[in-house]
């Protein structure tokens, strides 16, 4: 499982270098399939349900599982979600970061920032020992204090030989409640949030997930192994390693 980490942490090294304007989608979705399989993985989203890529490029108001097209282009401004899974061997790893392109306004910065934050107030709590749903309301009341929505339809998971394993994590729940971490579980936490109301609606393709009002949305995923004392994030890109809770790497 670290070794598909370590692939989906490049594929967001290689695609960050295409997060300009003029690019598209299936471009992105391009390159991030040639990391993956060049490097020895599988990519399980291709062909889930007849799923038609590798990856999922969501923008802007798509809160989510944007299938990637040469007809969806990034523009200056656009804030442009990556969610990858890569598996190594039968192992998987899942993660998901939210791109900015060109300049980006101070809306799409702080729902960037709060997602962010939202994972890390859960996932900072993470040791065996506690329960999920203690994670669950760390995200929710950041998400919630700072004027944004969580998703309800659509959860974190547990990861392992599948990329979908129990238990659904939802981004909302209640402290004490639900399944107790131990050593070794393997899950992906991921907060999908709105700017505006919670609803969201699933275009015709049957997969994009929009935010119903149209406003923004923003997605931050990471696949987490419980420790003997805390957590490892096995998902983080060699700069983020220096920079986001280094204590607990
Ligand atoms: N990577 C997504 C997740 O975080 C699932 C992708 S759905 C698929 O759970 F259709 F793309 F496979
Ligand atoms: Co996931």
């Amino acid at each position: 499982m670290k070794k598909a980490g370590e692939v989906v942490a490049k594929v967001f090294d290689e695609c960050e270098k295409l997060m300009v304007p003029g690019v598209s989608t299936y471009d992105i979705n391009a390159k991030a399939e040639e990391v993956i399989f060049s490097n020895g993985c599988t990519a399980p989203c291709k062909g889930y349900y007849d799923y038609p890529a590798g990856t999922c490029v969501s923008i802007n108001d798509t809160l989510i599982h944007g299938i990637p097209s040469k007809k969806i282009i990034l523009h200056e401004g656009d804030i442009v979600s990556l969610d990858v899974v890569a598996c190594y061997q039968g192992y998987c790893a899942d993660a998901t970061r939210t791109f900015k392109i060109g300049i980006t306004n101070e809306r799409a910065n702080r729902i960037i920032d709060v997602c962010k934050q939202a994972f890390f107030n859960g996932v900072n709590l993470i040791k065996p020992g506690i329960h999920l749903g203690d994670v669950q309301e760390a995200i929710q009341k950041t998400v919630e204090s700072n004027g944004y929505n969580v998703a309800r339809d659509f959860t974190g998971h547990g990861i392992g030989k599948g990329m979908h394993e129990d238990p659904s994590i939802p981004n909302f729940g209640k402290a004490g409640s639900g399944p107790i971490l131990q050593k070794g579980m393997t899950i992906a936490i991921e907060p999908m949030i709105l700017e505006g109301k919670k609803d969201t609606r699933i275009l015709g393709d049957g997969w994009t997930v929009k935010s119903r009002d149209g406003k923004l949305t923003c997605h931050y995923e990471n696949t987490i192994v419980v420790t003997d004392d805390g957590y490892e994030i096995i998902t983080l890109r060699n700069k983020e390693k220096e920079t986001i809770c280094p204590n607990k790497i």
